[in-house]
C-alpha cells in the first residue's frame, strides 16, 4: 500500500488534505487539536476508522498545548473532539479509549500523561492496520475471479489506517490472483468516489471506471455488477447500516437486480448500545456544498437544500457484513 495519509509527526498529526484531491498532494502537519477538528469537520480528513484515528492524535496534540494537563482540561478538548461529526461511531468511540487509558495515570505527571495518550493513539492506529487487513482476508473468499465490483463512496486506504474495508477487500482477493475491475459511483454532493476512490485505485493499479450515481440502475439491469461492496459509518446491533448518503438506494438497487450487496467494516464501527438504525444520528451538511460545490454556483441563490450525509441501510438488504472477526450473515434472502 503506498497510500500514507495519516499518522503521527513528533508531537503533531501529519494528514494528507482530502479536499485537494485528485489535484494536488498537500500534507498538513498539525499542532493544535482545534485544526484536526476542523479537518475533520471539512472533510480533510474523512472516512470512519480514518476519523477515529485522528480524533485519538489529536487528544493526544492537546496534550502539548498546555504546561499544567489538569483533568478538566482534557475531559473539555475529549468532547470538543468528540462533537467534530455526529454519524461515524468510531469518533467517540476513539477518544473515550483514549481518555480510558489515562485511568491508571497520575494525571498530575504531565509526561507520563502524554506518554499514555500518544501510545494508545498508536494502538488504535495499528489496530485499525490489522483490523482492516482481516476483513480483507474474510470478504476476499466471497470474491470470485473476473468479477466486477461496485463501490459508493470511499471505504479504502485514505478512509482508515490500513488498506481499507470495501476497497481492502478488494486489494485482498487482488493480491491472491483475480482479475477484477471496479465501478465508481461518484458519490454526489462531495465526490468521494470521482475524487478519492478512483485516484486510490489507480495508485493500486486496479482498473476502475467512475459512474454518476445515477447510473448504478443501468449497470446492473446490464448485467455488468456482481456484487455491490461498501463501507460503513456506525453499524447498529441489528445489523442495520450507516453509510455515505446514497447507499441505501445501491442497496435496493442490488435486491431488485439479485446482486449480493456487502457491508464491510471493522466492529470499532459496530454500535451494540443502539438496537437498530433509526437511532443512528445523521449529520447534515451546509446547503452550500450542493448549491456551489467546488466553487460553481449550481442552483439559484436562496434554494432551500436538504443534505443529509448518510443514510441507513436496513439489514434485510444486506446480503452479509464483513468484519474483522468474520462474515456475518445480512437479512437478504438470496
Ligand atoms: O463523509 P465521509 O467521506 O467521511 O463518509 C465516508 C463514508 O461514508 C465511508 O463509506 C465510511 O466512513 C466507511 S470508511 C472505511
Amino acid at each position: 500500500m503506498k497510500i500514507d495519509h495519516l499518522r503521527r509527526a513528533g508531537n503533531k498529526l501529519r494528514l494528507l488534505d482530502q479536499t485537494r484531491l485528485p489535484g494536488e498532494l498537500i500534507y498538513k502537519e498539525l499542532d493544535d487539536y482545534r485544526d484536526i477538528i476542523e479537518s475533520i469537520k471539512r472533510l480533510e480528513v474523512r472516512g470512519a476508522p480514518a476519523i477515529g484515528i485522528a480524533a485519538a492524535y489529536a487528544v493526544a496534540v492537546a496534550a502539548h498545548q498546555t504546561d499544567r494537563l489538569e483533568p478538566e482540561y482534557l475531559v473539555e478538548v475529549a468532547s470538543e473532539i468528540k462533537a467534530a461529526r455526529p454519524t461515524a461511531v468510531n469518533l467517540a468511540w476513539a477518544v473515550d479509549r483514549v481518555m480510558h487509558s489515562l485511568r491508571e495515570v497520575d494525571v498530575m505527571d504531565v509526561e507520563k500523561t502524554r506518554l499514555s495518550l500518544w501510545n494508545e493513539a498508536e494502538a488504535i492506529h495499528e489496530e485499525d492496520r490489522q483490523m482492516c487487513a482481516a476483513i480483507g482476508r474474510h470478504g476476499a473468499e466471497l470474491i470470485q475471479d473476473g468479477w466486477s465490483i461496485l463501490t459508493h463512496c470511499n471505504a479504502g486506504a485514505l478512509a482508515t489506517g490500513g488498506i481499507g474495508t470495501a476497497l481492502g477487500v478488494i486489494y485482498t482477493a487482488r493480491d491472491q490472483g483475480k482479475n477484477l475491475r471496479v465501478f465508481a459511483d461518484e458519490t454526489r454532493p462531495l465526490l468521494q468516489g470521482a475524487r478519492l476512490t478512483t485516484w486510490e485505485l489507480q495508485q493500486e493499479g486496479i482498473e476502475v471506471t467512475l459512474l454518476c450515481d445515477s447510473m448504478a440502475a443501468m449497470l446492473m439491469a446490464q448485467g455488468k455488477v456482481d456484487c455491490v461492496i461498501v463501507g460503513a459509518d456506525r453499524v447498529a446491533s441489528n445489523g442495520d447500516a450507516a453509510n455515505k448518503i446514497g447507499t441505501y438506494s445501491v442497496a435496493v438497487l442490488a435486491r431488485e437486480h439479485n446482486i449480493p450487496f456487502y457491508v464491510a467494516a471493522p466492529m470499532s464501527t459496530w454500535d451494540m448500545a443502539i438496537e437498530s438504525g433509526e437511532q443512528i444520528p445523521i449529520e447534515e451538511r451546509g446547503a452550500d456544498e450542493i448549491t456551489s460545490g467546488f466553487g460553481k454556483r449550481t442552483a439559484p441563490e436562496g434554494t432551500k437544500v436538504y443534505s443529509p450525509a448518510f443514510d441507513v441501510t436496513p439489514i434485510r438488504l444486506i446480503t452479509a457484513h464483513i468484519t474483522d472477526e468474520g462474515v456475518k450473515a445480512g437479512g437478504r434472502a438470496g
